[in-house]
């Protein structure tokens, strides 16, 4: 098993490589996704929507990050995890933004990190890399900027659009970043991007000419219930939850569950030294070292 580094994605592109990449936030569905062979997870602002359910990404927590990317990093043994910093957390100057990569770092244990922004962030990403921590770029749809963009909407649809869009993500490159997110920018504007830079480019509704792919892995699972253009849902787990929640309720309801299957049913054996022995109040069960006694 090759464990996934930042040095790895940039040889990825020179092969042909395409890198997959995938968001989690919690230790089950990391560990799945990483014996399923993901190259990436990301412990995305995202979870600001999707786990905390608030309308933007906005209110994430240098704290949030941390907490979810220590548990997916102890699932995690080959896919690279990469900790998204959160607004504000990185735009005030780049000493804020290099002490925060250090503890996303130090205290989640990610081998790396991301941030959002073009030429504006140049001096941040540089401070950070030259600290020994890699760093993903992410442009087009940046969520953090979603009120200066008036809402969710698709970036770079113009050519003036497109080249600073270029230029933007040369800067990144410049400044060291491997890797850039292209979030949200018409498939022309991705592919231009991509064939201009020697790092490898990762789209979210940016296309097939991308070096590798990101989705929110709650929308590819179907779970979230609404439905954006990119996102190709692999399963329908909304459904398949809801419908198991609903059987689970019924059965209790009706008595089905649980019958004897589902019970110890185990006759209980007399070991009173007489039948006078009172109930001892200071006892509480019998010492056990593991589980084995549940299965
Ligand atoms: O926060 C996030 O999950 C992201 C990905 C969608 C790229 O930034």
């Amino acid at each position: 098993m090759v464990k996934v580094t930042a040095p790895w994605c940039i040889q990825a592109k020179q092969d042909g490589t395409r890198i997959t990449m995938l968001t989690a936030y919690d230790y089950l569905l990391a560990n799945i996704l990483d014996e399923s062979g993901i190259d990436i997870l990301l412990i995305g602002d995202s979870l600001g929507m999707v786990i905390q359910g608030e309308n933007d990404t906005l209110g994430v927590t240098i704290e949030d990050i941390i907490y979810h990317t220590k548990i997916v990093a102890k699932a995690v043994k080959r896919a690279l995890v990469i900790g998204d910093m959160p607004f504000m957390s990185f735009q005030v100057n780049a000493d804020e933004a290099l002490h925060n990569a250090g503890r996303i770092i130090k205290e989640g244990n990610a081998q790396a990190v991301k941030l959002e922004g073009g030429k504006e962030v140049v001096p941040q990403v540089r401070a950070i890399v030259k600290a020994g921590i890699p760093v993903m770029g992410h442009l087009g749809l940046t969520p953090q900027s979603v009120n200066e963009f008036g809402g969710f909407k698709v970036q770079s649809k113009s050519e003036l659009g497109i080249r600073k869009l270029i230029s933007n993500a040369l800067a990144l490159e410049d400044a060291g970043v491997f890797a850039i997110v292209l979030e949200a920018i018409p498939s022309e504007a991705a592919k231009r991007v991509t064939e201009h830079l020697k790092i490898p480019t990762i789209g979210i509704g940016a296309g097939p000419d991308c070096d590798g792919q990101v989705l929110v892995t709650y929308d590819m699972l179907g779970v979230t219930d609404f439905h954006l253009r990119f996102v190709k849902r692999y399963a329908l787990l909304r459904e398949t939850i809801s419908d198991a929640a609903k059987q689970y309720i019924k059965e209790i309801k009706s008595g089905v569950f649980p019958s004897t299957e589902y019970a110890y049913n185990i006759e209980i054996e007399n070991d009173l030294p007489d039948e006078s022995t009172l109930i001892d109040e200071t006892y509480s069960g019998e010492e056990s070292d593991s589980f084995d006694d549940l299965f």
